[in-house]
């Protein structure tokens, strides 16, 4: 049987993160520079159900067996065989590679998953369609972070820009004119789930305020959403800006990340903020062609340790 590879991309949160735990919608967008590949390879020589899981990124190599039950890639490949009805898996090797820093913002966990899953239901004959690889991956997105929103293993499984509410149909959005993003990583990578739980905690002790500005963060949303599919993100940068001062309110910005927004905007981006959990990871500045090289510079010698310049699309036919 040949080897079955599958790759998904990483994400960024354009609008609404930790809001969106709370209901708030928020703008998630694929990020196609970084990625996870997965594949799955027959052992013929090798016991029925001898698997083997290869995975650097996270430490791991090891035999099925000996990973431990609430492992996230047990979990996955266990949901695989769930999902299409099979009691054992044949012996294989299942090798996970990924470009995406861990715990960083940019959805290295759910990428893991979709890809994982992706590849293992085609090897096992039966591609499973993007709704089952939403639902195993949020499956295991829970293993990760406890209470996720969804919106990592959503924007990640459809790999188009999405409008995501909890509990609404997810949106995908047909943005009207290409923009530039500078990402930059911190260099301080932070579990999103010790994150969420820290504004649980203040939003238990002060559910008004935490509401207030959840209630702040989804009006931006929706205002983003429009100049997306209307046209006018860069004149509206500023919008960005607002949804970083706001996170800072939630308290999960740091001294650096606020450090590399500033000087993403004083090097001329339109707007820049936190994306993902916060308390370490990304940030992300929208910048134009001229402004692109002097923002990534003015990250980097801010203490950026890495820096990715994506642009995104529009959907073809809308160009
Ligand atoms: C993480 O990318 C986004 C958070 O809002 C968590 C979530 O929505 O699950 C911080």
């Amino acid at each position: 049987m040949p080897a079955i590879t599958s790759s998904a991309p990483g994400k960024v949160i354009l609008c609404g993160e930790h809001a969106v735990v709370y209901g708030a919608p928020a703008i998630a967008l694929p990020v196609f520079n970084v990625s996870t590949k997965t594949t799955v390879v027959a052992r013929p020589a090798a016991p029925e159900g001898a698997v083997r899981i290869i995975a650097p990124c996270v430490n791991l190599n090891s035999s099925f067996e000996e990973i431990e039950d609430n492992h996230p890639l047990r979990a996955a490949v266990s949901l695989v065989l769930k999902e299409l009805g099979i009691a054992r898996l044949q012996a294989c090797e299942i090798r996970i590679g990924t470009s995406i820093p861990i715990a960083a913002g940019l959805g290295s966990s759910a990428s893991v998953t979709v890809s994982l899953a992706r590849a293992l239901s085609a090897f096992l004959g039966h591609p499973l369609p993007d709704a089952s690889i939403n639902h195993i991956a949020f499956e295991v997105e829970k293993i990760h972070h406890g209470t996720p929103s969804g919106i990592d293993n959503t924007v990640i499984t459809y790999q188009v820009p999405v409008y995501f509410q909890k509990g609404m149909p997810i949106e995908h959005l047909a943005i009207r004119n290409p923009f530039t993003l500078v990402i930059a990583d911190s260099g301080w990578h932070s579990p999103t789930a010790e994150m969420v739980a820290g504004v649980r905690e203040r939003w238990l002790a002060d559910r008004e305020r935490y509401e207030r500005l959840f209630s702040k963060i989804a009006s931006l949303s929706i205002e983003i959403k429009n100049f997306l599919l209307e046209g006018d993100l860069a004149a509206n940068g500023n919008y960005l800006t607002r949804n970083h001062e706001l996170l800072r309110e939630l308290g999960v910005s740091t001294p650096l990340l606020d450090k590399l927004v500033n000087a993403a905007l004083e090097a001329g981006a339109y707007g820049a903020k936190l994306s993902g959990g916060g308390g370490g990871g990304t940030i992300i500045a929208l910048v134009n062609e001229a402004s692109a090289d002097t923002v990534t510079t003015a990250l980097e010698q801010h203490g950026a340790s890495r820096t990715i310049t994506t642009t995104i699309q529009p959907p073809r036919g809308l160009q």
